[in-house]
C-alpha cells in the first residue's frame, strides 16, 4: 500500500486537520490500542476526549502543581539524592509515572517497588505505540503476547482497586453525601461521570483507556525529558552561567524546554489513512486505505522557519510566522495532545511569569530540581542510545550530583 510523506510545517498543521484521515500510527498493535481515545475517529473520538480534556482545568493544574508535583518529584529525588546520582533512563520514567498515574487515577502505595512495579507494566504496554517502528518486525507477536499478560496485571493490580474505590465517591457524590468539589480530579472519576455502568462503556475499555492515559502522559514526558537533561548538560559546557539563569527566569527556562521538545518530539512521526479519495494539501492525492504520515522531526527542523541551524539546540531561535519554539511536536488537528500544558506549560510571558498559577509544566519543576542539586554527567559511565526503535530513546544516560554545581532559586 503506498504511503505519501508531508515534510512542510504548514502542509503538515492542514493535513492533520484533516477529517477525512484516520488515526494509523498505531495499526500494529491489535490488543490494546484500538477503542483508546488515540485511535477513534469522529464522534466517538470527540466524546472521549472532551471527557478526558475536562480533567485539565485550572483547578486541576493548581493543585497539581502546588501539592501533587512536588511530593512526587521528591519522592524520586530523595533516593538519587542519598546514592549521589543515577541513571538518567530510570529516573525519568519514575518521576513522570508518579505524576501521571495521580491524573490518571490510579492509587499506588507511595513506595519504590510499587512504583517500579507499575513501571515493569506499562514498560511492557509501551511497545504498543512503538510497535509500528520496530526495526525488527519478527518481534510483533511476541510482544502482543506481553501485552495482554501485562494489561491482566494492570487490571487486578491497580485499576481494579482504584476504579472500586472511586466507584464509591461517584456513588456518594449521586446520592448527595457529598459536594462535586470533594471527587477526586483524574480520568477514571471523569469517565465514570459521564458513563457510570459497564453498559455505558465496557470494563476492558474503561481499564485500557487508564493505562493508555498514564502511558501517554509518562513515557513521551520522560522519554523528552531525557534528552532535556543531555542537551542542557551539553550546553553548560559552553554556557556555564545558565545553570544559574534558568533557575531565575521561567521565560529562559520555557525557551530551553520548547527548544527541546522541537527538536526531540515524543513520537517522530504520526500516521493517518485516507478513508476516502482526497486531495492533499501539498498538492498530492491519496486514495482510499493509503498511509499519509507526517513527519514532525522534519517539519520541526525546516531552515526557512526555524533558521540555518534548526538541527542544532539552540534556545535563543526566535521561529518565523509566530510559531511555537516547540514545532509540531505535540501533533494538531483532532488528535493534538491533551497532555501539552501539563508537560510543557502554557507560554511564558512578562505578564504571567510570577504568577503563582501559571502552568510551567513538569519538565520545568524537575528540572528545576536537578539543578538545585548539581545535576551532572558521570565522568565514569557514558550515555548510551537505545537503537531498536525510531524514537530516540536512551538506554543509559548516568548522572551525579555535583554539589560544586548546585545552583539555588529565588522562585
Ligand atoms: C512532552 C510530552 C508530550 C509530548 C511530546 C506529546 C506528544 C503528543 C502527540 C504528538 C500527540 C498526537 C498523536 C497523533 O497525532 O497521533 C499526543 C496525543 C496525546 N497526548 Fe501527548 N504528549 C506529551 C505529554 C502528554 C501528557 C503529559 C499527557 C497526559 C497526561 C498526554 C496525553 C495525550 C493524549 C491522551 C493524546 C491523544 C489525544 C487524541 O488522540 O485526541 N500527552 N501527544
Amino acid at each position: 500500500m503506498s504511503e505519501h510523506f508531508v515534510t512542510g510545517y504548514r502542509y503538515a498543521e492542514q493535513t492533520l486537520r484533516l477529517p477525512d484521515l484516520h488515526q494509523a500510527l498505531y495499526d500494529a498493535d491489535t490488543v490494546f490500542l484500538p477503542k483508546t481515545v488515540v485511535c477513534l475517529h469522529g464522534e466517538e473520538h470527540t466524546k472521549k476526549k472532551r471527557i478526558f480534556s475536562s480533567v485539565f482545568n485550572r483547578r486541576f493544574y493548581k493543585h497539581y502543581q502546588n501539592h501533587v508535583f512536588p511530593k512526587a518529584v521528591k519522592e524520586t529525588m530523595d533516593p538519587a539524592i542519598a546514592a549521589g546520582g543515577g541513571d538518567m533512563a530510570q529516573f525519568a520514567y519514575r518521576v513522570l509515572i508518579n505524576l501521571t498515574a495521580d491524573s490518571a487515577g490510579i492509587d499506588r502505595r507511595h513506595t519504590e517497588k510499587d512504583t517500579d512495579r507499575l513501571l515493569a507494566l506499562l514498560g511492557k504496554l509501551g511497545h504498543a505505540p512503538t510497535m509500528g517502528q520496530l526495526t525488527d518486525p519478527s518481534d510483533r507477536n511476541r510482544l502482543l503476547a506481553e501485552l495482554k499478560e501485562a494489561l491482566d496485571a494492570f487490571r487486578d493490580e491497580f485499576f481494579e482497586p482504584s476504579l472500586a474505590k472511586r466507584k464509591a465517591i461517584v456513588a456518594q457524590f449521586a446520592a448527595g453525601v457529598i459536594e462535586k468539589s470533594d471527587l477526586p480530579q483524574d480520568a477514571i472519576t471523569a469517565q465514570l461521570l459521564s458513563d457510570p455502568t459497564d453498559e455505558d462503556l465496557p470494563y476492558d475499555e474503561r481499564m485500557k483507556d487508564a493505562a493508555f492515559f498514564i502511558l501517554a502522559g509518562a513515557f513521551t514526558t520522560a522519554n523528552v525529558l531525557m534528552n532535556q537533561v543531555n542537551n542542557v548538560l551539553d550546553w553548560f559546557e559552553d554556557h556555564p552561567k545558565d545553570r544559574q539563569n534558568l533557575m531565575e527566569d521561567p521565560i529562559l527556562m520555557q525557551k530551553f524546554i520548547w527548544e527541546n521538545a522541537r527538536l526531540h518530539p515524543a513520537s517522530p512521526i504520526t500516521k493517518r489513512r485516507a478513508l476516502c479519495p482526497m486531495h492533499l494539501p501539498d498538492g498530492h492525492n491519496a486514495n482510499t486505505d493509503e498511509f499519509v504520515t507526517v513527519d514532525l522531526t522534519k517539519t520541526n527542523r525546516h531552515t526557512d522557519l526555524f533558521g540555518k541551524d534548526a538541527e542544532a539546540f539552540n534556545p535563543h531561535r526566535t521561529p518565523g510566522n509566530n510559531l511555537p519554539l516547540h514545532g509540531l511536536s505535540f501533533g494538531g488537528g483532532a488528535h493534538v495532545c491533551l497532555g501539552k500544558l501539563l508537560a510543557v506549560g502554557v507560554r511564558i510571558t512578562e505578564d504571567n511569569k510570577d504568577a503563582e498559577e501559571t502552568e510551567v509544566g513538569t519538565i520545568a519543576l524537575v528540572l528545576k530540581d536537578l539543578l538545585r542539586h548539581g545535576v551532572a554527567r558521570d565522568p565514569s559511565r557514558t550515555a548510551e542510545i537505545d537503537e531498536s526503535t525510531a524514537r530516540r530513546h536512551f538506554k543509559t544516560l548516568p548522572f551525579i550530583f555535583d554539589r560544586t554545581l548546585a545552583v539555588s532559586s529565588n522562585a
